[in-house]
């Protein structure tokens, strides 16, 4: 369908192509100086002392749990209310995750009274992730962490770019994932990026994304190291130079686009807050927070019907969607929903809707919008 205001749109030009062509003119094409760029300017953006270029954001979060020593017996506390990665990547690791609620209809994220109540003595970890780029309430999360001694992994997916108290999201908690799938604020196809601060959880991270060797061909062949050992059974989970190379032009569009989101959310807010059918959350930013303002989700009131309302906006070339459908809800974690309980997730999955919001957006898109979730609302009440 070609959508008159799509859900999202990528900031791709001259820029991209050009840093992709030097690499193909280079002939080196993977674990090379350009992927080592990108992380050292991914890192200096968010002030994280390591940061590691991986496959995408899905196999960030197994690295970070399975960098943290997880396995069969721990638990991890952790969102429904997010993409399946985040929960699947601790089953990756033979642990089990705990589901904790999300805030409020207005805060989206996990609930540092939630986790409370999830610690028991198997509690490993909690995953934190910062919805639409919204950060955590991370100095309570944290708190709850310092008392238990439990580990913090932020899924940091919709938040390149966002701080909390001036420190970058991803270098809050123990280890941050971020993803750089083809929509997100950093857009390169696939791809992504593991940040920690910690030296020990560096060096195993660094030993499993590449097979548990001790040694890269990259270092091999600067002539710094001439055979390998094997010290894990790790993965190949690293990126190639290529969509480095595409990953660094698009982290110099960061700034400037993740300003523009900010723009446009002020914009689209003023004009949807008090439209009679649906609020728009994340209306008080968390105290002393920079989002990164990935997506715009609004919560719709129980008496419109959300399929109504999304076709609506299809009808008038208005791409919608749904962030998220509750994890625990999943046929295949069938288990979890039975000691699940979270009533304020499932109002969420079932009255959420994800409007267009992307960096090239015109001033008559965001009017397009607008006009079709106000005919939207009147035409959906129940
Ligand atoms: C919150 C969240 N976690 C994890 C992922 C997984 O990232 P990827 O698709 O790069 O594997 C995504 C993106 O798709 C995401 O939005």
């Amino acid at each position: 369908m070609d959508w008159q205001v799509p859900l999202s749109d990528i900031d791709l030009g001259d820029a991209e192509i050009e840093a992709v062509s030097q690499v193909l003119r280079s002939r080196w094409l993977s674990m090379g100086p350009v992927t080592q760029q990108f992380e050292a300017a991914f890192a200096a953006m968010c002030g994280a002392k390591h940061a590691f270029a991986v496959s995408n954001g899905t196999t960030a979060l197994h690295l970070a749990y399975a960098a943290l020593g997880l396995g069969p017996g721990d638990e991890v506390i952790v969102p429904a209310l997010t993409f399946v990665a985040t929960a699947n990547a601790i089953r990756y690791t033979g642990a089990t995750p705990v589901f904790a609620d999300v805030t409020s209809l207005d805060d989206l994220t996990i609930s540092p009274a939630a986790i409370a109540a999830k610690i028991t003595p198997r509690t490993r970890a909690i995953a934190v992730m910062h919805y639409g780029g919204y950060l955590c309430d991370m100095d309570a999360i944290l708190a709850l962490a310092g008392q238990d001694g439990l580990a913090v992994v932020e899924d940091a997916c919709h938040a390149p770019g966002a701080t909390y108290n001036e420190h970058g999201a991803g270098t809050l908690g123990d280890v941050g994932c971020f993803s750089f799938f083809a929509n997100k604020n950093i857009a390169i196809g696939e791809g992504g990026m593991v940040t920690t601060n910690r030296d020990d959880l560096a060096e195993q991270i660094r030993l499993l994304r590449s097979h548990g060797m001790t040694t890269l061909t990259w270092d091999r062949h600067r002539g710094h190291a001439a055979s390998y050992d094997v010290v894990a059974t790790g993965f190949n989970y690293r990126l190639d130079e290529i969509h480095s190379a595409l990953g660094l032009a698009q982290l110099g569009k960061l700034v400037e686009n993740n300003r523009r989101r900010a723009d446009l959310v002020d914009h689209l807010r003023a004009e949807l807050t008090g439209l009679l059918g649906l609020t728009v959350p994340f209306s008080v930013p968390t105290a002393g927070s920079q989002p990164a303002y990935h997506i715009f989700p609004v919560i719709l009131e129980p008496a419109i019907d959300r399929t109504a309302f999304m076709a609506h906006l299809r009808s008038h070339g208005i791409q919608s969607s749904i962030h998220y459908p509750p994890i625990h809800q999943f046929s295949a974690f069938r288990a979890e929903q039975i000691t699940a309980r979270l009533p304020v997730t499932e109002d969420a999955g079932r009255r959420e809707v994800t409007l267009p919001l992307f960096p090239t957006m015109t001033e008559q898109q965001v009017a397009a919008v607008v006009a079709a979730v106000r005919s939207g609302l009147a035409a959906s009440r129940a």
